[in-house]
């Protein structure tokens, strides 16, 4: 009997569907190969939820992805919402998501194929096997902490946010990015703005702590304007980043970039309930329904998928290897400068899941 997972797919916005059927795709035609049986309930979150609900996410979405093995989501946001309060905008739904399903871990990371060495911002020098893993705090922080919202104090209005964490927040995202440099060169780059905020006084003090577990991983603490500046200055020194959820935000959109195209970098949702995986790219409205979007970061994602929750890293592996050969022939979507082909999503994802079938 092959094993039976269940995945919610939460396609969401703008180029979210057509990256979504790409990523479907892939699974179903490795589902055979892989002794497995994959069964897929689709719903709608962020801006398609909001259209036909008025909300960005129902309850018994929740429910369902609680319930389920696995989440793939593909994005959501889109400019028509820009203004509506924030219980009511397309990005509640992945914020709640995330704190419903506990995922606190959130990994990202920024590869660069050889084959796009020249499609970096960088020189080749700087640039050549970056492999780095941004490990974003994703529960806490900035984007949590309460007192938040917009008041009225006699005649002026305040808006306020707080970066709160607790030791054990601290803590518990600091093993899992000691955990993962042990699997990989041994060196953990602790970002925060500990000589300004409290917040990451605690934090830095923590992460200490922390590195007494793992004395066969190097600690190295870095504040978070060095380590946007050492990205693209030097961006291979870095292994693992370990921080916060708002620093974590804007450091892996960085990292990425590195790399050519955002268009291809996953990401994995780990921690106490159902996994979620989605690209790191919006919605990219600009684009969307014309068969441009790259399909690339879905794709991997779905890799990080087999990995992280389904016990299948030689599939993973597969799947990324598939990525290159596919690119290396040339085959690519607009936002990959490289010579070739330019193609349209679903050639790109068609071609790279046709490989992956022909080598699993
Ligand atoms: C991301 C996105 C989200 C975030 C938005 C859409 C809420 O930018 O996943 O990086 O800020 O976390
Ligand atoms: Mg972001």
């Amino acid at each position: 009997m092959p094993k039976l997972k269940r995945i919610v797919t939460l396609p969401g916005d703008g180029i979210g569907p057509e990256v979504m059927t790409q990523g479907v795709a892939l699974l179903g035609a490795l589902a055979n190969s892989l002794d497995m049986e994959f069964e897929f309930s689709e719903d709608l979150v962020g801006g398609a939820c909001l259209r036909e609900y008025n909300v960005p996410i129902r309850e018994k979405t929740y429910t369902k992805c609680k319930n389920a093995d696995a989440v793939l989501l593909g994005a959501v946001g889109l400019p028509e919402y820009d203004n509506n309060p924030s219980h009511l905008r397309p990005e509640k739904a992945l914020l709640g998501l995330r704190g419903e399903l506990g995922v606190y871990c959130n990994l990202r990371p920024a590869q660069l194929y050889d084959i796009l060495v020249d499609a970096s911002p960088l020189k080749k020098e700087f640039i050549e096997g970056l492999d780095l893993m941004v490990v974003r705090e994703l529960c806490g922080g900035l984007y949590f902490g309460q007192p938040s919202g917009i008041e009225q104090r006699k005649n002026k209005r305040f808006g306020i946010s707080t970066m709160t964490y607790g030791e054990d927040e601290i803590r518990r995202i600091a093993i899992k990015a000691f955990e993962l440099a042990r699997l990989r060169r041994g060196k953990v780059t602790s970002v925060d703005k500990a000589n300004v905020l409290s917040v990451s006084q605690l934090w830095r003090a923590v992460v200490t702590e922390v590195a007494g577990d793992y004395p066969d991983v190097k600690l190295e603490h870095m504040l978070v304007d060095n380590c946007a500046m050492q990205l693209v200055r030097a961006p291979k020194q870095f292994d693992v980043i370990l921080t916060e959820n708002m620093f974590g935000d804007i450091l892996s959109d960085e990292a990425s970039q590195l790399t050519g195209s955002i268009g291809m970098l996953p990401s994995a949702s780990l921690g106490d309930g159902t996994p979620m995986y989605e690209p790191v790219h919006g919605t990219a409205p600009d684009i969307a329904g014309k068969d441009k979007a790259n399909p690339i970061a879905m794709i991997n994602s779905v890799a990080m998928l087999l990995h992280y929750s389904f016990e299948r890293p030689e599939a993973a592996k597969t799947i990324s290897t598939a990525v290159e050969t596919v690119l290396k022939q040339g085959y690519h979507t607009g936002d990959i400068q490289i010579e070739g082909k330019l193609v349209g999503t679903k050639e790109l994802g068609g071609r790279i899941i046709e490989e992956t079938v022909k080598n699993i």
